[in-house]
């Protein structure tokens, strides 16, 4: 068989894949880099994670928990809650039953959002933490998540936002240039998130946190792209960014290299009666 004909072949397997194939692929493909990525291993949103220590849950759910890393930490600190986790990609489910083997306090499932939980328990805390943005059909699965919840159930959210439309345009930009950009099904604002939740049956709490990351565009890129011109495509698409973007996102540049400004909203909600 040709090359061509092999590259045609790959086009057309990548074309048919479902979402929630490509998330799984490309989350495997990940895994390992995702554990000691700063950005996602940020000690100041654990912390705030731990919060939920003292409010002593006897339940509690994480949805989309990659390699297990939070499940450990509350988990190892609530010996007598039970945690069930659930993960999409089969390689991301057995990094976090690897991880959370000698805690006898966690489960977790491979599958998809609520799917693979065969008896709905209500939950005193619901987690999902960066990956909101991946969920297709996103309001009935937060309606689904509803039913396993109890009226006082806490569901705690972290997640990256844009200031504004015009930044989120900006990076859904950026992302088509660096990754596989389609495996993303949003790119949030903070109010669509509070808009997404509401129509879903969810009180958002109005208080929130907010987590300001500064990541080195080059070095997400050096994780991102194997293409040297392709991580200059990048580079040279964020230092073009108009004055309004740079001033938004915090764009800097320096002789390391250059520079912007993440933004992690954290906020939790209780469901409507
Ligand atoms: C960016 S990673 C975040 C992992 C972890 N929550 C963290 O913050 O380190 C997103 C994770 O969501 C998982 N995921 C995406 N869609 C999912 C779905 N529909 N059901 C379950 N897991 C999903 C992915 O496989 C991946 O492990």
């Amino acid at each position: 068989m040709n090359r061509l004909r092999l590259h045609l072949l790959d086009e057309f397997d990548l074309q048919t894949e479902s979402h929630e194939d490509a998330v799984s692929r490309y989350y495997g493909k990940w895994s390992e880099s995702l554990s000691t990525a700063t950005w996602y291993n940020d000690e100041r949103v654990f912390r705030w994670l731990d919060q939920i220590v003292p409010l002593r849950p006897q339940r509690v759910l994480e949805l989309c928990c990659g390699s297990g890393a939070i499940l450990h930490r509350l988990a190892s600190r609530l010996p007598n809650a039970t945690f069930d986790g659930v993960d999409i990609c089969e390689t991301m489910f057995l990094r976090a039953s690897h991880q959370c083997a000698s805690l006898p306090n966690v489960r977790v499932f491979h599958g998809d959002w609520l799917s693979p939980l065969c008896a709905a328990r209500p939950y005193d805390v619901v987690l999902v933490k960066n990956s909101l943005h991946l969920i297709r059909n996103l309001h009935d699965k937060l309606v689904e998540l509803r039913k396993v919840c109890h009226p006082t159930t806490r569901l705690v959210l972290v997640e990256t936002v844009s200031p504004s439309s015009r930044s989120r345009s900006f990076v859904q930009n950026l992302f088509k240039i660096v990754d596989e950009h389609h495996v993303k099904s949003h790119y949030f604002i903070k109010s669509q998130i509070k808009r997404i939740l509401e129509e879903a049956g969810w009180t958002p709490s109005r208080d929130t946190r907010r987590v300001d990351q500064l990541i080195s565009v080059n070095r997400w890129l050096n994780f991102k792209m194997d293409s040297p011109s392709g991580r200059r495509r990048a580079i040279d698409f964020v230092s073009r960014a108009p004055r309004q973007i740079r001033e938004e996102m915090n764009i800097s540049s320096n002789e390391q290299g250059v520079f912007m400004l993440r933004r992690q909203l954290m906020l939790f909600a209780f469901p409507r009666a």
